[in-house]
């Protein structure tokens, strides 16, 4: 079973944040040339770093790409010029996001489109750039890193949702329309995963949060960063070749459908 990314270039935005580390880790490991988009320079410094501790020369395959997700026009432009720079882009990953939290009479609108615009209005026009070097080569791989939170729907969390939604629905409609050009287009929906978003968002009662989540999930254990990647590899490679246009939640049996 082909497995093996060598010669095979993917872009994975949130790069530097607590999943996209391992998924640029996991996806390196496998020989692809990695691009780890991330609007924040120091963080990506630190992952970089990390990286390099675990992989020592491997981690050389893992480039750092700063962009702001929120400009739609810069990161239509930042595609077309990596398009460019390495031939073509084989694999994206959707995977950056913010997630504010907080009722709905409190959010702003500001707040609420921006949230659009990074978790995933900019999968939309990252893959518009990108899909016709994917197009030319003949295939290519789209994974959208979604979440639990849509499956099962949460409260105080409504643009975030949203989001998930959406990036859902493109999902469908992307594999629908790209599967002719055997273009595989994926969801992944983690569950809870323990990474500095979950330390931020739950600091105030993190141990009540942990209980809860033991409580519904099936497995009694905590789902890692390492178990997204592992999926994300899964779904770019050969190992998946009959799957598009699913959603497929990796949360230790939370939620089922
Ligand atoms: N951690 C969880 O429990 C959990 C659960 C369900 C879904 N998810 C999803 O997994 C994905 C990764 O989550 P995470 O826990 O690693 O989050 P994280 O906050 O650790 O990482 C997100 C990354 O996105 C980057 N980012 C934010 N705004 C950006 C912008 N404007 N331009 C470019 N990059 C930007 C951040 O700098 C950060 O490195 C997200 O899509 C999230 O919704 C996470």
């Amino acid at each position: 079973m082909q497995t093996d990314m060598t010669g095979k270039v993917a872009l994975v935005t949130g790069g530097a944040g607590g999943i996209g580390e391992f998924i640029c880790e996991r996806l390196a490991q496998a020989g692809g040339t990695v691009l780890m988009l991330d609007v924040d320079s120091s963080k990506a410094d630190q992952t970089l770093n990390r990286l390099r501790d675990r992989l020592g020369d491997t981690a050389q395959r893992v480039q750092f790409v700063l962009g702001d997700l929120n400009d739609l026009q810069a990161t239509d432009q930042l595609a077309q010029d990596l398009v460019k720079r390495h031939g073509a882009i084989d694999v994206l990953i959707n995977n950056a996001c913010i997630n504010p939290l907080g009722p709905l009479d409190e959010a702003g609108i500001e707040e609420f489109e921006r949230t659009q615009r990074i978790n995933s209005h900019s999968g939309f026009v990252l893959a518009r750039a990108i899909v016709p070097s994917m197009k030319k080569k003949g295939a290519g791989w789209i994974v959208n890193i979604a979440s639990i939170t849509f499956n099962g729907g949460w409260g105080d969390f409504v643009p975030y949702v949203h989001s998930k939604g959406a990036i859902v629905g493109m999902t469908r409609s992307m594999a629908r329309e790209l599967g002719p050009f055997n273009i595989r287009v994926n969801a992944i929906s983690p569950g809870a995963i323990p990474t500095e978003l979950e330390r931020q968002v739950w600091a105030h009662k993190l141990e009540e949060y942990t209980q809860f989540i033991l409580d519904h999930q099936s497995l009694k254990r905590r789902i890692e960063p390492q178990e997204i990647a592992q999926t994300v590899h899964y779904l770019c490679c050969e190992a998946s070749s009959g799957i598009t246009g699913q959603n497929l939640s990796v949360d230790g049996g939370w939620w089922m459908h």
